[in-house]
């Protein structure tokens, strides 16, 4: 199956790698404006496929979307990424007409594709292609829970000083700053409570770290990360592609999901062949609505800077 990836940038060119280093989809096509670039990121990634040993064969083209036509899923990182000190919202301006423009040519040519939404700010820029494309809920989804549930995990397997594969956790609500919210009372260390092994102090830590983990990196490396939102990607698209049917919290449009509607926030889905299969309604703490309701208020006014 056919995935084509816009934005051949580090984010988009790290979807492609991840994508064929799994070995599940025949194709992986990726897009970009400037010329050659695609083309030219697509030519190395194939040359690896020897080393590495995968089967996927990826391409590169300069804009021309209907070499992406039949595509089961698109994945859409193009816009520009945050600068140091830059919020996710600040992007919105010029984000908001590219991502609008590239949705459009996706369902032209792919009108039964799913679109994973990578884009920042991510939440808002999913509901704009929900407003914009046509398409149905299920075929949108916004990746950010997936990211910051690894970064989440990683932070409380530092605190716990453990492996990370003994950690489980999950980040809902919204992909940003202060609108981040890691799920402590859910997340265990082998199905123990890490409240039973971390302290106030160390619990206050991980959840900062983890809400700031995207400016964390943005500061050391002068430009957003690539590895980590790379690899979520793919772990999503292997759940669609393979109908897996995994829980991922993403970025979805809730009509009365957690007491919100017409709005796209990061709450856990199932996700398989038909995109999002079913939202899970899971029981929050007081505390946890209280700042699952204050992170919708945020990106409600985000969203209010649409034009649409
Ligand atoms: C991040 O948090 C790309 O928004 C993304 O790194």
């Amino acid at each position: 199956m056919k995935v084509t990836v816009v934005g051949a940038g580090a984010v988009g060119a790290s979807c492609a790698e991840y994508i064929a280093m799994k070995n599940f989809a025949s194709e992986v096509v990726l897009v970009d404006i400037k010329e050659g670039f695609a083309e030219g990121k697509a030519m190395d990634l194939m040359q690896t496929a020897s080393l590495n040993g995968f089967d996927t064969k990826i391409t590169g083209t300069t804009g021309d979307y209907s070499k992406t036509a039949g595509s089961k899923v698109a994945v859409i990182t193009s816009g520009i990424p945050r600068k140091p000190g830059m919020t996710r919202e600040e992007l919105i301006g010029i984000n908001a007409g590219i991502v609008k423009e590239v949705a459009a040519n996706l369902v032209k040519h792919s009108p039964e594709v799913i679109i994973i939404v990578v884009s920042n700010p991510m939440d808002t820029m999913a509901y704009l292609v929900h407003k914009t494309s046509g398409l149905p809920k299920n075929k949108i989804i916004g990746m950010g829970g997936a990211l910051d549930s690894a970064r989440f995990k990683y932070r409380l397997a530092e605190a716990l000083e453990c492996p990370i594969s003994d950690v489980d956790g999950m980040v809902i609500a919204a992909h940003s700053d202060t609108g981040m919210l890691p799920l402590v009372s859910k997340a265990t260390r082998n199905g123990v409570p890490v409240t039973e092994f971390l302290n106030d102090e160390q619990i206050a830590f991980v959840t900062e770290e983890t809400k700031v983990g995207g400016a964390t990196l943005t500061k050391l490396l002068g430009t957003s990360a690539w590895y980590a939102p790379g690899a979520a990607v793919s772990v999503m698209v292997q759940s669609i592609l393979c109908d897996q049917k995994k829980m991922i919290p993403c970025s979805l449009l809730l009509d009365g999901e957690y007491g919100q509607s017409d709005i796209c926030l990061g709450v856990p889905a199932i996700i398989g062949a038909n995109g999002v299969e079913k939202i899970v309604d899971i029981t929050l703490t007081d505390a946890e609505k209280e700042k699952f309701a204050t992170a919708a208020k945020a990106v409600r006014e985000v969203n209010g800077d649409l034009k649409v």
